[in-house]
């Protein structure tokens, strides 16, 4: 069963097994740069504090706040998920509301479905934001079908700077928890039988 949880230091050897699956690739959502020491615990909990103070950044200078969480299941560092609390002009261009990665190994498994579902809800929850961007690029099949599973609706396809395509799509967020709580109650008239 995959959880949601905010970082923290006890996923660093897993985390450590998913940094090399990834093999120097970008890992979307992770937030992890080339200048961050991951590797020792001093440096490891040093980054940590950093994915958890932006959820508190002033928001200047292009940054906004964002929250991070990680998809984990039991003890294993699954993913991340990172949720920028409002949009840019740059971010409502092609950066948008919600990134996310899945470690190679447990891809193809349905968490990243799972953690957007689940990040929609408590969103939902929350009341705002009503709708979220997310983008991905056009040939990102795996994340194409990611978003339009957990209800994207395709608003257009841009090219970035070096004219690849990447496709914007909105999620309306009540419309999560309405499907959430249609599941609920499905559940409870399939208990009830
Ligand atoms: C995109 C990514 C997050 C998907 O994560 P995942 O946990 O493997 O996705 P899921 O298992 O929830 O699968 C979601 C859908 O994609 C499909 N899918 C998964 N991997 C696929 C692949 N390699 N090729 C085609 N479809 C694939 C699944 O079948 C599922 O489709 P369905 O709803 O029709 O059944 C993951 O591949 C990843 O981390 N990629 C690298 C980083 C990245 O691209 N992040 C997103 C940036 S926008």
């Amino acid at each position: 069963m995959f959880t949601l949880v905010a970082p923290d230091p006890s996923y660093h050897q897993s985390f450590l097994e998913s940094h090399r699956e990834w093999a120097g690739a970008h890992q979307d959502g992770a937030a992890v740069f080339m200048a961050d020491d991951v590797t020792s615990p001093e440096g490891f909990a040093h980054w940590i504090g950093k994915l958890l103070d932006a959820e508190n950044a002033p928001g200047k200078d292009g940054i906004v706040p964002c929250t991070f969480r990680w998809i984990t299941e039991g003890s294993r560092y699954v993913g991340s998920i990172a949720f920028r609390h409002h949009l840019t002009p740059a971010l409502l261009n092609s950066g948008g509301h919600i990134g996310y990665g899945i470690r190679p190994s447990d891809r193809g498994r349905g968490a990243a479905s799972w953690a957007l579902q689940e990040l929609l809800a408590q969103l939902a929850t929350k009341g705002k934001p009503g709708r979220v961007l997310l983008t991905c690029d056009d040939n990102n099949i795996a994340s194409v079908k990611t978003i339009e599973r957990c209800g994207g609706l395709l608003e257009d396809v841009r090219r970035d700077e070096d004219g690849h395509p990447f496709r914007r799509y909105w999620i309306d967020v009540g419309a999560v928890s309405a499907r959430a709580g249609a599941r609920t109650n499905t559940a409870r008239t399939a208990d009830a039988h």
